[in-house]
Parts: structure tokens; C-alpha cells; sequence
């Protein structure tokens, strides 16, 4: 497994820049419905659809560690890895980002 890197628009790059740390935003790429927050390290990315009922998870919560709280019914999943860490064994889409050359990149995995 490999991740590809497509580079973001400036436009994006400038709106993700502006939220705050633990503030969850949704991306659309590439037909992709992305939920992005921003914590010290930089953004992370995940599926921005609950794989348990189907909720919008950048309407949750996000905290320190990266742990996203879907808000239907609270199940939880680690931005950085895609995994629940509740127990509940999901394993959903995650993305990286990186900023190179002054410009956004996010990876989207390749098998
Ligand atoms: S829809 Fe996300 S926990 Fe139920």
C-alpha cells in the first residue's frame, strides 16, 4: 500500500488554514466526501460518513489526540489511522496531509 499525493487548491489550502485547532471541516475531493480537522501536528483526515448509520462525523467532535466522536450516537475513531476506539472494530478511510513546496497535498491511498 502506497499513499498518492495530489496537491489542493490554493483556495482550499487557504479555507483549511483558517480553522482552529480541534475545528472539523468536510472537503469534497475527487468525489470523496473527506472530514478534515486541524490539530497541532497538522490536519488529518477520514471518511466524513459514519460507516455505523451513515451521520456526517465533521458534525462530531474532535479531541486532542485526534479521536473523532461521530454525533448520532458517539461511536469513536482515531483520525490518524481510520480504527475505532471504542471496540466497535471499523476500520474506515483515512487521509494524511503534508505541506511541501508551500503548497497542501493530501494522500489518497493506493493499492
Ligand atoms: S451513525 Fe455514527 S455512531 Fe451511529
Amino acid at each position: 500500500m502506497m499513499w498518492q499525493w495530489h496537491e489542493l487548491t490554493n483556495e482550499t489550502k487557504i479555507a483549511l488554514e483558517q480553522l482552529q485547532i480541534l475545528q472539523m471541516a468536510k472537503l469534497d475531493f475527487n468525489g470523496k466526501s473527506i472530514c478534515v480537522t486541524r490539530l497541532e501536528e497538522g490536519f488529518f483526515g477520514i471518511q466524513n460518513t459514519c460507516p455505523h448509520a451513515g451521520a456526517q462525523l465533521h458534525h462530531g467532535h474532535c479531541n486532542k489526540r485526534g479521536v473523532v466522536t461521530c454525533p448520532l450516537h458517539g461511536y469513536k475513531f482515531d483520525m490518524k489511522s481510520g480504527r475505532s476506539v471504542d471496540g466497535n472494530n471499523y476500520k474506515i478511510n483515512h487521509y494524511p496531509f503534508k505541506i511541501e513546496d508551500d503548497k497542501l497535498w493530501i494522500g489518497i491511498k493506493q493499492y
